[in-house]
């Protein structure tokens, strides 16, 4: 596990999205694994200029959707769904066959898992971008998930659901997620843990610092042997100075 420290969001940012249009120039058949949210919003407008400005190669890229809060329409501004579209996939024009989202309006859930499943299956994921959570999640994957886990849908906590509401308009009713699986973080080949702002100093340091346990899932960080932590100063201002 290494930690790279920035002078704020926008180094942190700039720091992300160069390492990955850089393994795509190394791999243009690339797998990102990716999360939505705050935190790597930056970074994916970031790399999308790098990729057009300096004519990077993506015919072969190939991006998978970390997770989705479950019956979201994809037209909602606060769904994933639409974070991607809007962000990812528009500005570079990829291909259906070149992007895999969970659809949170399929009637049957479980087999939604199992193609996520298949797809991690047969392409590996290169680099998984993930955030962290309040209460320590990545993905929807809440405290108590199995380190073994895959494809599943999550009854979301109760933090979970009260930090949701800063993706939306109006008071959403949340209480289900449908995420990749903390097995399938293991067996990505870089995880790229991000972290910006104060609110997430607590955590970082229970991730990075803290016992390995289900119960703080981002803890399982210090299992992977290519693991990136990168946070700016003050996500990292209660980590061990000694680092
Ligand atoms: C959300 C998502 C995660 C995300 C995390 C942090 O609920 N399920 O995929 O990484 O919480 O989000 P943010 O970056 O907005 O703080």
């Amino acid at each position: 596990m290494t930690i790279s420290v920035f002078e704020d969001y926008h180094a942190l940012s700039a720091h992300a999205a160069s390492f990955i249009a850089g393994q795509l120039r190394i791999k243009p058949s690339l797998t990102l694994c990716m999360a939505s949210g705050h935190t790597p919003a930056l970074t994916v407008e970031m790399l999308v200029n790098t990729i057009l400005s300096e004519k990077i190669d993506y015919s072969g890229f190939r991006f998978i959707g970390l997770d989705e809060w479950l019956g979201l329409p994809p037209e909602n501004s606060g769904s994933c769904h639409y974070f991607f579209k809007t962000k990812l996939i528009d500005p570079l024009q990829l291909s259906p066959s070149q992007y895999f989202l969970f659809d949170a309006m399929s009637p049957d859930p479980a087999a939604e898992c199992k193609k996520m499943d298949a797809v991690i299956a047969e392409r590996g994921i290169d680099i998984m971008l993930v955030g962290i959570g309040m209460n320590g999640h990545i993905g929807f994957n809440e405290p108590g998930t199995s380190f073994l886990s895959l494809c599943h849908v999550a009854a979301l906590d109760d933090t979970t659901k009260s930090v949701g509401q800063k993706y939306f308009n109006e008071q959403m009713e949340l209480s289900k997620g449908i995420t990749t699986g903390l097995g399938q973080l293991l067996t990505a080949s870089t995880v790229l843990l991000m972290a910006n702002g104060s609110k997430k100093a607590p955590v970082i340091q229970k991730a990075v610092e803290g016992p390995v346990k289900e119960s703080f899932p981002a803890s399982i960080i210090q299992r992977h042997p290519n693991a990136v932590i990168l946070t700016d100063k003050e996500a990292a201002a209660l980590l061990n100075t000694s680092r």
